[in-house]
């Protein structure tokens, strides 16, 4: 078991990682389920897949401890998070007479936490919210940190709101039902954390990152918890992303949101798999601006590789050229009004963000690697 603070003045929570968790719901959010009775059923809000594999035993598990629950069910993927999902989700929200005192309790992935988190946000100007992630990626990373959105036809997380989650419950066991396709994006995840800033964590998962990707508990909780204390104290540090900080989450998400841009944000290519070969594309580009050595941006692309998700962009065989995908940068919302912030490495463990990256070279950087 770990408990990790998420040290916010006036907002601190905790993120708590244990197998099992699910199944203690009732004990482990008490104080979030206080005013909450048979009469008065919790809300929880799922899609179609957390709701089939896991309600039933929520249900049970709270009928046991004197309470009840009520489903509020979306579609899975990207659809729930638009404004009609919203007002959906509010207006229910408002029927079931929730006051400012009240938790909602979202169980999925980062689509239905990012969703329960800004109806939370506006709902009588704040209420709370409990996450309970059940992706590798909505464990590590989209659960933690309170940036909460929906997505319009103008881009993705377009519109949101920052409001924390009250207390974040991850159960490792419920990625036992994960796809491995998932299991492996969100990995990519785990991965950003060690080339962002900890070196030793990337040595650690270049070793053991078949022991995670097969759930081995040990290496699993290990990854989870390493991968939300660096999260957490980069949170804690810098909640709103003014500080250079924050900014450092992004690894491999400018390149990233350029590709899903491109393969129209479809299962073409997950979030996941393209923040992956965002950071193959800022190791190797840190290289060709002489910041890592060739050899150390190889490691970081055999790392990738080695988890089963792209690490070569020829892969993708997209039919456009680099000034393409830097056109579809120029939109991504991170974008300055004059610059693009790029998140770029001075080491394996260390990133940072560049500020005087010129444009045009990105992009005859990417013809090449389109090229392969
Ligand atoms: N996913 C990046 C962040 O939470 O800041």
């Amino acid at each position: 078991m770990a408990v990790i603070p998420v040290a916010l003045a006036g907002r601190a929570y905790e993120v708590v990682i244990e197998e099992g968790l699910l199944g203690r719901l009732a004990g482990a959010a008490a104080p979030f389920l206080k005013g909450y009775g048979p009469g008065r059923p919790v809300p929880f809000v799922a899609d179609t897949n957390t709701h089939r594999l896991f309600a039933e035993g929520i249900d049970a598990h709270l009928a046991a401890a004197g309470l009840a629950a009520d489903w509020f069910v979306v579609e899975p993927g990207e659809d729930a998070k638009s404004w009609a999902g919203l007002e959906e989700l509010c207006d229910w929200l408002l029927g079931l007479g929730v006051t400012r005192s009240d938790h909602v309790f979202a169980l999925g992935g980062g689509v239905v936490g990012d969703l329960v988190g800004f109806a939370c946000a506006i709902l009588k100007r704040g209420v709370g919210f409990v996450q309970l992630p059940t992706t590798l990626l909505a464990q590590v990373d989209s659960s933690v940190g309170g940036k909460t959105a929906i997505n319009t036809p103008a881009g993705k997380n377009l519109i949101g709101a920052f409001h924390q989650p009250s207390l974040v419950l991850i159960d490792p066991l419920v990625l036992g039902t994960l796809p491995d396709r998932e299991m492996r994006a969100g990995f990519a995840e785990v991965i950003k954390y060690g080339l962002l800033g900890d070196a030793a964590f990337f040595a650690w998962l270049e070793a053991n990152g078949e022991k995670v990707l097969t759930r081995e508990p040990a290496a699993l909780e290990h990854a989870i918890a390493t991968s939300i204390a660096m999260k957490a104290r980069i949170v804690a540090a810098d909640e709103r992303e003014t500080q250079d900080l924050r900014a450092l989450l992004n690894l491999g998400h400018t390149f990233g949101h350029a590709l899903e841009a491109e393969t129209g944000f479809s299962d073409r290519l997950l979030h996941g798999e393209a923040v992956a070969l965002g950071m193959v594309l800022a190791a190797k580009y840190s290289a060709r601006r002489g910041e890592i050595s060739a050899d150390d941006a190889s490691r970081a692309q055999a790392a990738i590789a080695a988890a089963g998700v792209p690490a070569k962009l020829i892969d993708l065989r997209l039919d456009c050229d680099g000034a393409v995908l830097v056109d579809h940068m120029r939109h991504d919302k991170k974008a300055e009004a004059t610059t693009l912030p790029f998140l770029l490495l001075r080491a394996l463990g260390e990133a940072y963000v560049a500020r005087d990256v010129d444009l045009a070279d990105i992009a005859a950087f990417l013809d090449q690697e389109l090229a392969g």
